[in-house]
């Protein structure tokens, strides 16, 4: 049987809507969406899987409402706050990707003091996107790459889609195998643009409060059924 996936990254969408559907305030499904995380970072131990990178707030989304923006970041200093001595009892390592210069202090400093606690931990390294964007990355990337080339670092004839892959955020770890998207989107909203060349797509019309263990073990199950070519054919896959 294919192996388990080493990275599996998603877009948790569909809390403001979960809430809506019952009679309840967008923020509360935003509490429920927590729930779903430490239940997903669970499997993801379980399934053996290495990197799970969850979307959990984007460039984009510092244009939500106030009151939005600033429930969502207290909610991140709590869920930190009460999850550290679960991280550290599962063998989870956090780290984070992402503008996260742009947070408010108090939520910067929590995940630097979780981000530390966690660091020796050889289990599933849980990657929370935060202030991320794709094309804030991509950008950064070329930033860096050019200034590296100025000051002698770089020989830009060497550059190639390693060195690139070493300017980007997820520098650490390989590109998703699985991509998943919940509450029945059909987009990418600017999130791993560059890591998702052949990725694995699978959007599911539950909503992240929703999201269970079984249909994430689901997912992986399909997974294992896919055969993935990159570019080649299907008898030259066979051979291997
Ligand atoms: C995803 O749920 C969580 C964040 C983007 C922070 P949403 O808040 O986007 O929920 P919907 O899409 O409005 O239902
Ligand atoms: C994508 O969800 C971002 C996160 C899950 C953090 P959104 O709900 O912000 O995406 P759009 O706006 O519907 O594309
Ligand atoms: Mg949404």
């Amino acid at each position: 049987m294919a192996a388990v996936p080493e990275h599996i990254a998603i877009i948790m969408d569909g809390n403001g809507r979960w809430a809506k559907a019952r009679g309840q305030e967008r923020f509360y499904g935003h509490i429920q969406g927590v729930q779903t995380v430490r239940n997903i970072t669970e499997a993801a131990t379980e399934a053996g899987v290495k990197y799970l990178t969850l979307y959990a707030f984007s460039t984009e989304n510092w244009n939500r409402p106030k009151d939005e923006v600033e429930a969502l970041m207290k909610l991140l200093v709590k869920t930190i706050e009460n999850e550290t001595e679960r991280l550290n009892a599962n063998n989870v390592r956090l780290t984070t990707i992402g503008d996260t210069m742009r947070l408010p202090e108090p939520v910067r400093l929590k995940f630097e003091e979780c981000m530390k606690s966690t660091e020796n931990n050889t289990g599933t390294t849980l990657n929370i996107a935060l202030s991320y964007s794709a094309r804030w990355e991509i950008t950064e990337m070329a930033r860096k790459i050019s200034q590296d080339v100025k000051n002698g670092l770089l020989d830009s004839g060497s550059i190639n889609d390693s060195v690139v892959a070493s300017y980007m955020t997820t520098k650490a770890m390989p590109d998703p195998e699985i991509l998943i998207r919940t509450s029945g989107e059909y987009r990418i909203s600017n999130f791993l643009l560059w890591q998702i060349a052949y990725t694995e797509l699978y959007f599911t019309p539950v909503m992240w409060p929703d999201f269970t263990k079984e249909d994430f073990f689901k997912i992986i199950a399909d997974f294992q059924t896919r055969e993935r070519r990159f570019g080649k054919t299907g008898e030259q896959i066979e051979k291997i």
